[in-house]
């Protein structure tokens, strides 16, 4: 039986039950509901022209998140409130302090940009509840918006100015109570066009569900899946949605292992690994941008395993586990073997990715991950590499090599770590190391990168790593800085 998809919106409860599955909440806002005040700019996650504010529940805790509209589904809604540009304006007729200090400081030029610009400064208003912001959290903020007119420093003026006028305040509790009565105790499904859309609430009903249907697509973030409908032009007609089931969505620490749900966003499972493993905090706001990273999962970009993923070449080195969880039960693998060849896992039909383990900091362990790409923010790494090599003394007890972007998976350098095993950690043996990885990668050409620029700069990540750690005279932090900066 089909259930309309019921959210909040301008004050009240929305109802839909025409709108096929694989539509977009973009195409939903602007060809349904005639709300053209959200953009679309590139229709894949990237400008951000079309970026909305979501609010829903956790745990009974309101949480206010700015995604990308363009590559979310619109029966991802279902029991969530969804705020645009128009929403900001006051009831009196005055701007919010966001659109006033946009315009107060010349923010906006052609203005196709700005609803999104003013939506992603809007969820870090709410965020910080109207108090001033530090750059970097500004620059995080506004990571997932392109401005081609006005450049980039007003916006920021803006950012700074809107903390400075009369505040405005949310009305949390209100929408609590709104979203709670709009909770569903069990699974719901909705279908129209000829599409379905499952959204399980419980483990047990996910199991069901896709042992029934294990052709279907599952969906989480939808960050990978949205750009296969809106990019890729494929039919999805069948799709079990993960992001209700509270149960994928725990951080919790064990025995010395970090366990993180696949459910979990990628920005506070990246927040739950920094605080073990500081060195992550780049990879952390590099990867993406931050709407994609309040949408996109951890359990997603593994599940997904792009060669060229960011997650994977670190959770490799570090030893991570994978748990999988299925009709027969639970099945957990080193990560490192759930990759079999490109686009194929060891995912037995009717099985999902429940959690990832990541085991914490040992004293003796030296970690760090990079990340090459032609951008800082929102790009997709040519090489991505990570290093954790465990010392005793001045000898290494066991190298990990991991590397994106070097081979149809994510993989580790067998033969680079063979040399490094039992040996000195000295610029001798590293040498010998960096040449062998020429014979345990022959990487692609592609538009990212040349294989010869992917192969030098594999090498050469290995030697920064072994700079920043050695043991004879490991360098100041300054320059160990200066040395990343320039890298
Ligand atoms: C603009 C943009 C920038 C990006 N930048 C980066 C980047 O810098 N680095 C990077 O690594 N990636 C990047 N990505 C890719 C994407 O954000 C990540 O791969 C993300 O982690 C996917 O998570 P998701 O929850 O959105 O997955 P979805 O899109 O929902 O799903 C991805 C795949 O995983 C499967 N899946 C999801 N959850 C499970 C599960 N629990 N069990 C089994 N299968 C599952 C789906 O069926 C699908 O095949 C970017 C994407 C966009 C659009
Ligand atoms: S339209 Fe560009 S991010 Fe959505
Ligand atoms: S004002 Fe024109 S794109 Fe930003």
């Amino acid at each position: 039986m089909s259930e309309p998809i019921r959210f909040y919106f301008r004050g009240a409860v929305q109802e839909v039950a025409q709108a096929a599955p694989t539509q977009t909440v973009l195409q939903h806002l602007r060809e349904d509901l005639r709300c053209t005040g959200t953009k679309e700019g590139c229709a894949e996650g990237d400008c951000g022209a079309c970026t909305v504010v979501l609010g829903s529940l956790r745990d009974g805790k309101l949480e206010m998140k700015a995604v990308n509209s363009c590559i979310q589904l619109t029966p991802t809604l279902d029991g969530k409130a969804l705020f645009t540009v128009e929403d900001l304006q006051q009831a009196d007729g005055a701007l919010h302090p966001v659109q006033q200090a946009m315009v107060d400081c010349h923010g906006s030029q052609c203005g196709f940009c700005t609803p999104g610009f003013v939506m992603s400064l809007w969820g870090m208003y709410l965020d910080k509840d109207g108090q001033p912001a530090q750059r970097k959290e500004i620059d995080d903020c506004l990571s997932g918006n392109l401005c081609r007119c006005t450049g980039y420093r007003p916006i920021i003026d803006a950012a700074r100015r809107m903390t400075q006028l009369p505040k405005v305040g949310f009305d949390r509790a209100a929408l609590t109570a709104q979203l709670q009565a709009l909770r569903r105790d069990a699974m719901a499904s909705y279908a129209a066009h000829g599409q379905q859309f499952h959204a399980p609430r419980t483990l047990d009903e996910l199991v069901q569900v896709r042992a029934a249907q294990p052709q279907a697509t599952l969906l989480a973030g939808s960050t990978d899946v949205g750009l296969w409908i809106t990019k890729q032009m494929r039919e999805l007609n069948n799709i079990i949605y993960l992001g209700q089931v509270e149960a994928l969505k725990h951080v919790r620490e064990a025995d010395g292992v970090l366990e993180i749900g696949a459910g979990v966003s990628l920005n506070e499972a990246y927040a739950a690994l920094c605080r073990h493993y500081p060195p992550l905090s780049e990879m952390w706001q590099r990867f993406a941008s931050l709407p994609i990273r309040n949408a996109g999962t951890l359990g997603g970009n593994v599940a997904n395993g792009s060669p060229i993923g960011d997650s994977m070449p670190w959770l490799i080195a570090l030893g991570a586990s994978i748990v999988l969880r299925g009709a027969g039960g639970q099945r957990r693998m080193p990560l490192q073997d759930f990759y079999l060849d490109y686009q194929k896992k060891d995912l037995l039909p009717g099985e999902f990715v429940e959690a990832v383990r990541v085991p914490l900091p040992r004293a003796d362990l030296r970690f760090r991950t990079y990340k090459l790409a032609k951008r800082f923010d929102q790009d997709i790494s040519a090489v991505c590499a990570a290093f954790a090599v465990t010392l005793d003394g001045g000898l290494v007890k066991e190298a990990r090599l991991a590397f994106g972007g070097m081979a149809a998976i994510p993989k580790r350098a067998a033969q680079a770590e063979a040399a490094l095993n039992g040996q000195a950690w000295s610029e001798a043996n590293l040498a010998r190391a960096m040449a062998l990885l020429a014979q345990d990668f022959a990487p692609l050409s592609d538009m990212r990168a040349s294989s010869a620029y992917r192969m030098t700069t594999a090498q050469n990540l290995l030697r920064r790593f072994w700079l920043e750690t050695r043991v004879d005279a490991p360098l100041a932090a300054d320059a160990v800085n200066a040395f990343a900066c320039r890298a």
